[in-house]
């Protein structure tokens, strides 16, 4: 059982208060019968709840892919910087979606947020080898040493050796380098850190695939949509995930 004004707000009709003045106004029914109190608790399952004529479609999890811009911190709160929730519409953040595994303040691209807690674990965790890809310039040439480096395990500043990660050279000269790079854990300021073990910076990154999850084209910076049925399908079957 949950509270009706709980379901209500978590379902896209509004805050807490927007609820309680729909429920006082005669809009919400239950198995028939028009209810005036919104803090009444409701089994999701069994009741039928109408809100203005139509039938409550509940949604418990909320899944977006969101294309991060520069300047936004991946946090749900923080007291300088504008964070990715603050990006959402207030009907999609109150959900409380959180962001699955963070991107530096200045890495662009695919972010994921959800209120799914077990699925949030599922794509961080090492364990399930989930690879996130990542585009990146580096500020001087990159060259087979760091592909070897990579695939053998970089260790970084703290002494931690990293997980085989795959380095894909795009173009590479005196002046930079284009890479890609594929790694399967998300440690503090892995990719510019493994760079760094290199003796080589990170100007630009962005992350372009999370496990089977694309960087949708058509969502610019700061844009995000919800995934599709398809998307949460895969992402629930753990042998798609890499
Ligand atoms: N690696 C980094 O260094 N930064 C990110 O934001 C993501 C991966």
């Amino acid at each position: 059982m949950e509270r009706l004004d709980k379901v209500l707000a978590n379902s896209g009709y509004g805050s807490r208060k927007d609820v309680k003045k729909l429920v006082k106004a005669g809009f919400v029914e239950i198995d028939g019968e028009k209810i005036k109190s919104s803090d009444i608790q409701v089994d999701i399952q069994k009741n039928k709840i109408i809100i203005k004529g139509e039938a409550l479609v509940y949604k418990k999890y909320v899944y977006y892919i969101m294309n991060k811009p520069v300047d936004v911190v991946s946090a749900t709160f923080d007291n300088y910087d504008k964070t990715v929730i603050d990006l959402l519409k207030p009907v999609d953040a109150s959900f409380n979606p959180f962001p699955v595994g963070r991107l530096d303040k200045d890495t662009v691209g695919l972010l994921m947020l959800t209120n799914d807690g077990e699925m949030n674990h599922r794509l961080i965790s090492p364990k399930w080898h989930v690879d996130k890809v990542y585009y990146a310039e580096i500020d001087k040439a990159v060259d087979e040493e760091d592909i070897k480096a990579f695939k053998e395990g970089i260790t970084l500043d703290d002494g931690y050796v990293c997980m085989p990660a795959v380095l894909n050279i795009i173009n590479s000269d005196a002046t930079g380098s284009k890479v890609k790079v594929t790694v399967q854990e998300g440690k503090f300021h892995q990719v510019k850190r493994m760079f760094i073990a290199r003796g080589k910076e990170v100007v630009y990154l962005r992350r372009i695939k999370f496990g089977p999850i694309c960087l949708d084209e058509n969502l610019n910076e700061g844009e995000y949509r919800e995934l599709t049925e398809d998307e949460i399908s895969i992402l629930n079957q753990p042998r798609h995930l890499k």
